[in-house]
C-alpha cells in the first residue's frame, strides 16, 4: 500500500501525520511513503530525514492509496480524493456533518482518528488521548509562565515563597497530564471530575479532589453524561464559592459532540485575586469559562483568560511522533503486511470509520 503524506493546510496547523521514525517502520512493515516536500518542516523533521528512512519525496502526494493528514482535508484537498481512496484523519465526525457528507460523496473510505473505539485493543491508536496528553502538559507551562508568582515553595535567603494553588477541572486524559505537570513544577494541586471514578486517579497523582457536591454518571464509553441544567447551576455555584482561592485553573471539561459545559461564570472570574490564570483547554468546544474568548489571551477583573486552540500543535515535535504512532497502528490495523484488507467484522474498524466506498456500501 502506497501512503501519501500531505503537508497540512490549516492556518497554525505545525503538526505532521507521519514522522521519519514511523515511515521507517511503515516501510520495513511492507508499505510504501510518500511525503510532500516540506510537509514536516513546522514539526522540526527535515525532508532529508524521511529520505533516509525510506520515503519518496513529491510535490503532490494525492494518487496514494491512502492519505494520513492531522486535520480534516479543506474543500481544495477535497476535491483530490477519489472513490476508494483510504483517508485517515482528525475528520470531525461528530460536529462537521457537510465534511463527511462531501467524503460520503466522492465514496472515500475515511476513517476518523475520534472515533476509534477508547478500548484496552485500540489505546495504541487513540490519538485524542496522545494529543490530550501535549494539551494539559502545555496548559501547565502556559499557566506557569503567564502568572506574577513561582508554582514550587521556595525558601530563600529573602524568606520562604509559599507554592502556587493550581485547580484542574476535568479530570481526563489532558486533566490528568496537567496535574501531574502542575506537581512537578512543585505546585499544591486539586483535581475535580463530574465522573467519580476519576478520584483515585487524581490522588495517585499528589493531587486533592476537590468536593463539589456534584457527581455525575460515565456514559458506556467511558465519557461524562452532560448534567442537568439544575446539576450545572449547582456546579456553577459551588466553583464560584471555592475558585477565589486558586492561583491558577486549567479547565479541559468536554462532552463529546456538544458546547463544553459552562463551569465558571463571569461572576466567579470577576472574584479571583488579580494576577490569577485560566488556562481554557475547552476553548475549541466554547470554553469552560465564561469569558474565555476562544483563539485569544484576554484579561477581565485582572485575571488573565487563556483560550488558545490547538495548543497540541505548538509542541509539533512530540505531539506529531505520537500521533505518527496512532496513525501507523491504525494503518497495520487496516493493512496487515502493507496490503489493505478491511474487516467489517471488526471493532476498530467499523468504529473508526466514518465514511465507506460506494460499491461497498451497496
Ligand atoms: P474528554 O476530553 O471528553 O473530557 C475531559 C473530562 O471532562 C472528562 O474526564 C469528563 O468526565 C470531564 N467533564 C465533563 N463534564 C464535566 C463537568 N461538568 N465538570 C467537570 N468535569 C467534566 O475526555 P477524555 O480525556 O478524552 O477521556 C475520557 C475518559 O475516556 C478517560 O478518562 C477514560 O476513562 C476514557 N479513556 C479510555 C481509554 C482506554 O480505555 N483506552 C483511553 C482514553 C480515555
Amino acid at each position: 500500500m502506497l501512503i501519501g503524506v500531505p503537508r497540512e493546510l490549516e492556518s497554525g496547523e505545525r503538526r505532521v501525520a507521519l514522522v521519519p521514525e514511523a515511515v521507517s517502520k511503515l516501510v520495513s512493515a511492507g508499505f510504501e511513503v510518500v511525503v510532500e516536500r516540506g510537509a514536516g518542516v513546522a514539526a522540526s523533521f527535515p525532508d532529508t530525514a524521511y529520505e533516509e528512512a525510506g520515503a519518496r519525496l513529491a510535490d503532490d502526494v494525492w494518487q496514494a492509496e491512502a492519505i494520513v493528514k492531522v486535520r480534516k482535508p479543506n474543500d481544495a484537498e477535497a476535491q483530490k480524493l477519489r472513490s476508494g481512496q483510504v483517508l485517515i484523519g482528525f475528520l470531525e465526525p461528530l460536529t462537521d456533518t457537510a465534511g463527511i457528507e462531501r467524503l460520503s460523496e466522492r465514496g472515500v473510505q475515511a476513517f476518523a482518528m475520534e472515533s476509534i473505539p477508547r478500548t484496552t485493543r485500540a489505546q495504541s491508536m487513540d490519538a485524542l488521548s496522545s494529543q490530550a496528553t501535549v494539551s494539559g502538559y502545555k496548559a501547565v507551562l502556559i499557566a506557569a509562565e503567564r502568572l506574577p508568582r513561582f508554582f514550587p515553595m521556595l525558601m530563600t535567603a529573602a524568606g520562604t515563597v509559599a507554592p502556587a494553588k493550581v485547580l484542574v477541572l476535568g479530570a481526563g486524559v489532558a486533566g490528568l497530564q496537567a496535574i501531574a505537570t502542575a506537581r512537578r513544577l512543585g505546585a499544591v494541586v486539586a483535581g475535580f471530575d463530574v465522573r467519580p471514578v476519576v478520584r483515585e486517579q487524581v490522588e495517585s497523582l499528589g493531587a486533592t479532589f476537590l468536593e463539589l457536591g456534584v457527581t455525575g454518571e460515565e456514559t458506556e464509553g467511558g465519557y461524562a453524561r452532560e448534567l442537568t441544567e439544575e446539576e450545572q447551576r449547582k456546579q456553577q455555584e459551588a466553583l464560584a464559592e471555592r475558585i477565589p482561592d486558586y492561583d491558577a485553573v486549567i479547565t479541559t471539561a468536554l462532552i463529546p459532540g456538544r458546547p463544553a459545559p459552562k463551569l465558571i461564570p463571569a461572576a466567579a472570574v470577576a472574584r479571583m485575586r488579580p494576577g490569577s490564570v485560566i488556562v481554557d483547554l475547552a476553548a475549541e468546544a466554547g470554553g469552560n469559562a465564561e469569558p474565555t474568548e476562544p483563539g485569544e489571551i484576554v484579561e477581565r477583573d485582572g485575571v488573565t483568560l487563556v483560550g488558545l486552540t490547538n495548543l497540541a500543535s505548538t509542541m509539533p515535535y512530540h505531539a506529531s511522533q505520537l500521533y505518527a504512532r496512532n496513525v501507523s497502528a491504525l494503518l497495520q490495523h487496516l493493512a496487515p503486511e502493507g496490503k489493505l484488507a478491511l474487516d467489517w467484522d471488526d471493532e476498530i474498524t467499523t468504529g473508526a470509520c466514518v465514511t465507506r466506498e460506494k460499491v461497498a456500501a451497496a
